[in-house]
């Protein structure tokens, strides 16, 4: 008899274009996985009720995407360290008999992105990352541990900047500011991490930011160019890339983690730009 496939899944609202159930899809027949992933599309509402009935009744592991990655850390019965540190999960996964590990793969996987897939140096580096909301948090650990010389949050609310960077201080030097108070120069590497994308808005941040050496990074996704990546190349970057790699590594992280084994993320990536068009 057939042993049952293992039940994953991604639980968001709403959820229904997510890439997640194809991404997770190759990963299983590529390393020869018996599971299924679905999409739980669920209101905040619902979310604690659903997540707890998932897991009770057999299932080993969720994403967990927009709204709902602060009520999955309330959830959890514990936390990795570098979710704790995100005070957001983006991974849930059965621990043990009956309880649910939090954690967060989404700095590990724009990391990942960055150096290993992309080659962008973040070590002695001049960072400007925009946005100060969960994106931001979310991912802002993994930054400083790598060292760049100047990590800059620019923010169209400052104070929102400056409460976040309180949570970070012991990681490394953080400046904030606002989108107008930018500090001069052109940065190494500028990240987006506003929501702007979603509307088909640029962040208001000067474009003298922007050099002919700038890799311009958007952590938003679409079938065609962000207004980021478009604003960026029109200001004479060297290199303005959507999130697809991020997305990708942050689910092969969420996989290791539920499975036991690395996926490989190539075949992944190459598949997605097949079906969409990378930048
Ligand atoms: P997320 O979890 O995606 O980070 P969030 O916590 O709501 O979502 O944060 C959204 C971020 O995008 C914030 O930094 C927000 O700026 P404010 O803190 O000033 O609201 C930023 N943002 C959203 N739309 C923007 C826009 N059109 N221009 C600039 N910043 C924008």
């Amino acid at each position: 008899m057939n042993t049952p496939p293992d039940r994953y899944g991604v639980v968001g609202h709403p959820v229904a274009h997510s890439f997640s159930p194809f991404i997770h899809g190759m990963f299983a027949r590529q390393t020869g996985q018996n599971l299924v992933y679905r999409l739980h599309d669920v209101a905040p509402a619902q979310f604690r009720g659903h997540v707890l009935e998932f897991f009770a009744r057999g299932g080993r592991g969720l994403n967990v995407t927009v709204p709902h990655k602060l009520a999955a850390a309330e959830l959890a019965n514990e936390l990795t360290p570098r979710a704790e540190r995100a005070g957001a999960v983006n991974t849930l996964a059965l621990h043990g008999e009956n309880q649910i590990l939090g954690d967060n793969t989404d700095g590990a996987g724009l990391v990942h992105d960055l150096q290993i897939n992309l080659g962008v140096a973040v070590n002695k580096r001049r960072v400007l990352i925009i946005g100060a909301g969960g994106a931001t948090r979310g991912v802002l650990a993994p930054l400083l541990m790598l060292g760049p010389a100047e990590l800059v949050i620019a923010n169209r609310t400052a104070e929102r900047a400056v409460a976040l960077a309180q949570d970070f201080v012991d990681l490394g030097a953080l400046q904030c500011c606002d989108l107008n108070t930018v500090p001069s120069g052109a940065f190494d590497l500028i990240i987006n991490a506003t929501s702007a994308s979603l509307s088909g808005d640029v962040p208001a941040v000067s474009a003298a930011t922007i050099g002919a050496g700038t890799v311009c990074y958007d952590m938003a996704y679409g079938k065609e160019d962000t207004a980021f990546v478009r604003w960026a190349r029109e200001h004479g970057c060297s290199r303005a890339l959507q999130g697809w790699g991020m997305l990708v590594e942050q689910a092969a992280e969420s996989f290791e983690l539920w499975r036991g084994v690395r996926p490989d993320t190539g075949p992944v990536l190459a598949a997605l730009e097949r079906q969409t068009r990378l930048s």
